[in-house]
């Protein structure tokens, strides 16, 4: 048993550690002198260009990894996306064209739901890209195109080291998109590629010094309740970290667009009650920072996940969690990291199987 966790106390700690490696190995040979490659899509760019909306269909963790891309596919190839729970989606008539491209994110690549929206899709005339984990799943099987994610076979139940391989995956889309869309240059996409790239080590320095991410884990174990909040790239963070922690520690949490904050989940704030932030730098810190401020002074107990060197947010936290500087775009994949080892800390100190949590299952092969 020893063995196979590769020393580590549990499969979910080893999963959390393997992440720079996905990172490299989902990135490996994807860059072709100045263009992203991804020919196992079997798509040319000519009917690439075509792609006129997107949507991407997933369940639980692997939803939350759509909700980041479409940030950055609008972004980057200015294509209108939208990001859909797969069980949603199939019982709705979305709009779909010849020129739709329906992304299907899915580790196991075989979750009902899901597959069941990749069916409907290609019979409306979708062409339907799969990523998975899982070589030969059914979703990549029934998909037109599929990208793997590299992950390896992962065991814990709360997904980590997927998750990451899916916002690396879904960033190369982006890229792939932008490139084909026009709306990115070849120096752009080189230099987005490079930071994309680095993005690795960063994840290691993180891995290396857990204090601050105890520390603050110590000082929530104990709460009822706990409020994720971020804006932007930040509020699809929070969604990820809220449930990671209610999976593994059976903590409530909920998640909020910190900005809808003052539209009801401020009603829950009382002496002590965590809300935990997404305050990295970038275009929504300040809107951020004054969130925090509304919190703290109705009592909030504030954890800021905060970049290298602020030392403003000192002052507007009670524990502040340090993460490498990244670009906006790239801040899921820094971020992400210590939220998933913030609520093992917690599972743990509550006593739970991180590995194995009450109710869940790996894969979800029936409705
Ligand atoms: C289950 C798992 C989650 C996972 C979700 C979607 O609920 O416990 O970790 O995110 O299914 O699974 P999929 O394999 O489609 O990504």
């Amino acid at each position: 048993d020893t063995a196979e966790k590769g020393g580590y106390p549990d499969f979910m700690l080893k999963e959390i550690h393997e992440q720079p490696r996905v990172i490299r190995d989902t990135l490996a040979g994807r860059l072709d002198g100045g263009s992203i490659s991804i020919d196992e899509l079997d798509m040319s760019s000519e009917e690439l260009h075509l792609v006129d909306r997107v949507y991407i269909i997933a369940c639980g963790t692997s939803y939350h990894a759509g909700l980041i891309a479409k940030n950055l596919i609008e972004a980057w190839a200015r294509i209108p996306c939208e990001v859909e729970v797969a069980s949603e989606f199939r019982y709705r008539d979305p709009i779909i064209t010849p020129t739709t491209l329906v992304v299907a994110v899915s580790q196991s690549g075989e979750t009902a739901d899901t597959l069941a929206a990749i069916r409907d899709a290609r019979v409306k005339g979708a062409k339907v890209f799969g990523i998975t984990n899982v070589v030969g799943s059914p979703v990549a099987r029934e998909s037109d195109g599929v990208i793997y994610t590299k992950a390896n076979k992962e065991i814990a139940v709360a997904s980590t080291k997927s998750f990451l391989g899916q916002v690396v995956s879904l960033t190369l889309l982006a890229l792939l998109l932008g490139q084909s869309h026009g709306t990115l240059t070849t120096r752009q996409i080189k230099l987005l590629f490079s930071e994309l790239a680095d993005t690795a080590e960063q994840v290691e320095r993180i891995l290396a010094d857990d204090s601050a991410i105890q520390e603050a884990a110590r000082a929530c174990a104990d709460a009822t309740s706990a409020l994720f909040i971020g804006r932007g790239m930040g509020s699809a963070i929070s969604y990820e970290g809220a449930l990671k922690l209610k999976e593994i520690s059976y903590l409530h949490a909920e998640a909020y667009p910190a900005g809808e904050m003052k539209h009801g989940p401020i009603a829950l704030i009382d002496e002590g009650f965590p809300v935990i932030a997404i305050a990295t730098r970038g275009p929504v810190y300040d809107k951020v920072v004054s969130n925090l401020q509304e919190s703290r002074a109705r009592g909030a107990m504030v954890v800021a996940v905060a970049t290298e060197g602020d030392e403003e947010i000192k002052r507007h936290a009670d524990h502040v969690i340090y993460i490498p500087k990244v670009r906006d775009a790239f801040s899921p994949i820094t971020a992400s990291v210590p939220l998933q080892m913030f609520a093992r800390c917690i599972a743990l100190e509550r006593g739970c199987d991180v590995d194995q949590p009450r109710n869940l299952a790996k894969s979800v092969t029936v409705e």
